[in-house]
């Protein structure tokens, strides 16, 4: 669901016409829609009422300051999984007591600064891990709290093998077994207080079963911990919720909770959710402007002025975008946002490709488009998670503005970088 919309063969972001904002921030350009997030983050947190959640967006999806303050304001916390991600959430007023910090790597440094601004917990990933915490907990004189993120040994068959984590042999948490040995070792520790479960399963994860499979072998652990008198209040279910890329393909926020809750409700446990792409993939498209067409062989090409270097998830993960043009003909079919649309009319098999010199830089292969012509605007939706925050400015090429539109208005909450930012470190050395 989102509130991308053609009005009269125009696209529009809630009540702004997408090529208003075109002209006058120019493209590539990512796009947000404040009440899609507004929208998605409202029905998690109204699906999991009944549990009390607290839920945490993951800000690696999505960390503009600017949006941050959004969902803060709508009373969201923040997964966060570094330092950098902490000072995001400091800086966007975000309350720091409902952060929880994740990661394998978390350095002295960044586990210190979480330790001052007292952050909800960490969620620990190894023995060393939590030994290093309560070390540097001791040696600031602040008392902190943590979970420990066990490995469940369940995965979606679906979800992509680099995003993959909750099978027995990724890098990320402790192994199932290894659990009541952990928790016998440190849950009494002075300086940590041990006392939740975290989980994290993969991402996207399209069936609520995984989830279901993970807190089947959680809760016996949780009673088994209990009854050698260790508190266990708190269960993180991570992230992984997937988000509606083809339209009615993927779960909704209702119909994970539907099959979570009811194994939750009355169990003591307050329960964490950590969604990120769930709330803010379908919130943005990244807006580019045909430069090109040419053939290739049997092929044709569309050249656009975006490229992986601003969205690299069908290079990485051969993700597919829903791409399409921002104005149609007078009269044409309103696309439904799903790949199986075929337009009526005149179409063309093409790929959408960047103009990098890199056999991965596509953003679409085998589409079905209109005809479009240079200067012709291109959306490429449901980008809006994990698309800027994974950007770079590999051939030194600035990264794209961001844009939030709220209503019947918009503004651009990050500026299109400059050639000046390209190297203004190293001209500061
Ligand atoms: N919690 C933890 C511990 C995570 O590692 C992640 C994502 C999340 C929560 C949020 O997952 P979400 O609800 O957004 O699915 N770059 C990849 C996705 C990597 C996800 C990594 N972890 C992509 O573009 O698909």
């Amino acid at each position: 669901m989102d509130y991308f919309n053609y009005r009269d063969s125009k696209l529009f972001c809630e009540g702004v016409d997408i090529a208003d904002i075109a002209a006058q921030v120019g493209t590539p350009a990512y796009i947000y829609s404040g009440a899609t997030l507004l929208h998605h983050y409202g029905a998690m947190a109204e699906a999991f009422a009944a549990v009390d959640p607290l839920i945490c967006f993951s800000v690696k999806s999505l960390a503009n300051v600017h949006v941050l303050k959004l969902l803060a304001a709508a009373g969201s916390g923040f997964d966060v999984v570094s330092g950098g991600e902490l000072s995001r959430v400091k800086a966007a007023g975000g309350d720091t007591t409902k952060v929880v910090f994740a990661g394998v790597g978390k350095t002295d440094q960044e586990i210190v600064d979480a330790i001052k601004a007292n952050i909800a917990l960490f969620n620990v990933e190894s023995e060393a891990e939590f030994a290093n915490i309560s070390r540097l907990a001791a040696a600031t004189g602040i008392k902190t709290r943590a979970s420990l993120r066990i490995n469940p040994d369940v995965y979606d068959p679906k979800t992509h093998s680099y995003t993959t984590t909750g099978k027995a042999e990724t890098k990320f948490g402790v192994d199932i077994d290894r659990a009541a040995a952990f928790f016998a070792a440190n849950g009494r520790d002075e300086n940590v207080r041990l006392d939740a479960i975290h989980v994290h399963l993969g991402s996207p994860i399209y069936s609520p079963q995984p989830y279901v499979d993970a807190i089947g072998k959680l809760l016996p652990l949780i009673e088994t911990l209990r009854a050698d008198g260790l508190e266990i209040n708190t269960l993180n279910l991570g992230g992984g919720f997937a988000a509606d890329y083809e339209a009615g393909k993927s779960p909704l926020a209702v119909d994970y909770a539907n099959a979570i809750v009811p194994l939750l409700a009355g169990k003591g446990l307050k329960v964490i959710i950590e969604p990120g792409r769930q709330i803010a993939a379908n919130a943005g498209i990244l807006l580019t402007k045909v430069l090109y067409r040419k053939a290739g062989g049997e092929k044709k090409f569309v050249i656009v002025d975006a490229a992986m270097t601003d969205l690299i998830r069908p290079a990485l993960y051969q993700a597919e975008h829903f791409i399409y043009p921002v104005a149609l003909a007078q009269g044409a079919e309103v696309p439904q946002q799903r790949f199986d649309y075929e337009p009526a009319g005149a179409v063309r098999r093409v790929d959408i490709v960047g103009g990098l010199c890199e056999g991965s830089d596509f953003l679409g292969k085998d589409r079905l488009l209109p005809p479009v012509a240079r200067g012709d605007l291109l959306a490429v939706f449901s980008a809006g998670a994990y698309g800027f925050v994974m950007s770079s400015q590999y051939n030194s090429r600035p990264r794209a503005a961001e844009v939030l539109v709220e209503g019947e208005s918009f503004r651009v909450i990050r500026r299109r970088e400059t050639y000046d930012d390209l190297y203004a470190a190293e001209l500061d050395v």
